[in-house]
């Protein structure tokens, strides 16, 4: 079976802990797409793990980590990290593969990414990996993937740090590389395989908030050439979605948290959902739940079932609001446009609804969960006409109720 999580906003839905919980019942764990621009918080047994290349699945002793085709990949970057694991008392030896097809990111890939969002007219307030850049060398094909810097004709071509680079790491990663096609082509129809996309759909090149997105495939659509198996393979999409919206970095955001009325509720919704980047550190900015751009994300990415991340968040919120529709110049409209300047002007029309004033954090089950926190839920299912399987109330891997398991599909 092959299960693909994506998550349904800007990134930042809580993916980390959902792949993590998932993974006890996946064989292999393929990372789909985006580089070290991603942060993925996982909490266990006290333990705070914080990746960023690294597939979430990696703390499960058991499973297969790969980093898939669609990636690009900064080994220096890579290797800090599954050092900082190996610290953590995580053993990955063994088990961390990369696609040979993916792609290296350079180091003078990072400064081109900073001095060109500098000198832009409009920043996109870029992570500085130099992920877009890797993109772009790669679509215009002067990438160089993993299996090339293996060939001395082709690293010759370089300048002499991106070869000093490669030199330093290549003997660490090349034992780690493999051909995904053939290992996807080879795996037991009974193995699980989750497909874990990185930042969300609406950061994704093509469907996402251009110019305002990162430069990966981060929809579900990118699981299948960043994994390297076909569309009819793909057995269920999961969408994780948070209670609120938040986004990093520049970009239309009409459901944002605007003037002194929401100064509380966004004190609030930064300090408890610890609302700040994994990567860069920046606060993240921070707004209703928007449910018209979430409409268009399942619609688009073919989201079977739903995770909904920081309920526990909006515990002590007396009247939590969703954005149903957007008001602008044009009328009200409830479809999300393309236009960015439609949606740069857009304001949230909103729906308030009763607050559960308490916490939610022991609750087992979904019936234990307070009638308005479930009257919450079930409009949100209505509206966006898909089911929310999955419900996170806390950042354990225990609070987390399961209504229907994504693999028993
Ligand atoms: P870049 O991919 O680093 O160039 O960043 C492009 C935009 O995507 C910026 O607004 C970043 O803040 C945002 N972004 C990139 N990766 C993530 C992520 O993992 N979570 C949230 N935002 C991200």
């Amino acid at each position: 079976m092959k299960l693909v999580v994506i998550g349904a906003q800007w990134g930042d839905e809580g993916k980390g802990k959902i792949v993590d919980f998932l993974a006890e019942e996946a064989d292999v764990i393929v990372r789909f797409s985006g580089g070290a621009n991603a942060g993925h918080t996982i909490v266990h047994d006290d333990v705070t793990y914080k990746l960023h290349l690294v597939p979430s699945g990696i703390i499960a002793p058991d499973t297969r980590v790969i980093l898939g085709s669609g990636m690009v990949i900064d080994p220096e970057s890579l290797f800090d990290e599954l050092d900082r694991l190996t610290a953590q008392g995580v053993d990955w030896e063994g088990r961390v593969f990369i696609s040979d097809r993916a792609h290296l990111v350079l180091p003078h890939y990072k400064e081109i990414d900073i001095e060109q969002d500098r000198t832009r007219i409009k920043p996109i307030g870029t992570t500085g990996r130099g992920i877009g850049v890797a993109y772009a060398k790669k679509a215009s094909r002067d990438g160089m993937r993993m299996i090339d810097s293996l060939d001395p004709a082709q690293v010759e071509l370089l300048p002499p740090e991106d070869r000093t680079f490669i030199a330093r790491f290549a003997a660490r990663y090349t034992p780690l590389l493999v051909d995904l096609a053939a290992f996807m082509r080879t795996a037991a129809p009974e193995e699980h395989h989750l497909l874990e996309g990185a930042q969300g759909a609406l950061l994704d090149i093509d469907i996402g908030t251009y110019p305002y997105v990162s430069s990966g495939s981060s929809a579900a659509a990118g699981a299948c050439v960043g994994a390297a198996i076909g569309p009819r393979s793909i057995d269920h999409v999961l969408g994780v979605f948070k209670a609120y919206s938040t986004r990093v970095g520049n970009g239309p955001f009409p459901s944002e948290f605007r003037g002194k009325d929401t100064d509380e509720l966004e004190e609030l919704v930064r300090e408890t959902g610890r609302e700040y980047g994994v990567t860069t550190g920046r606060p993240r900015r921070c707004g209703y739940l928007d449910l018209v751009a979430l409409r268009y994300a399942c619609a688009v990415n073919s989201v079977d079932s739903l995770a909904l991340t920081h309920l526990d968040v909006y515990d002590t919120v007396e009247a939590p609001k969703l954005c149903i529709a957007y008001e602008t110049e044009a009328g009200v409209i409830e479809d999300f446009p393309s236009d960015i300047n439609l949606l740069e002007e857009a304001r949230p029309v909103t729906k308030s609804f009763a607050g559960w004033n308490q916490p939610i954090g022991e609750c087992k089950t979904y019936e234990e969960l307070p009638q308005e926190a479930r009257s919450y839920i079930e409009f949100i299912e209505e509206f966006i006409e898909t089911p929310i399987s999955m419900i996170s109330i806390g950042y354990e891997r225990e609070r987390t109720i399961v209504r229907r398991n994504p693999w028993k599909v």
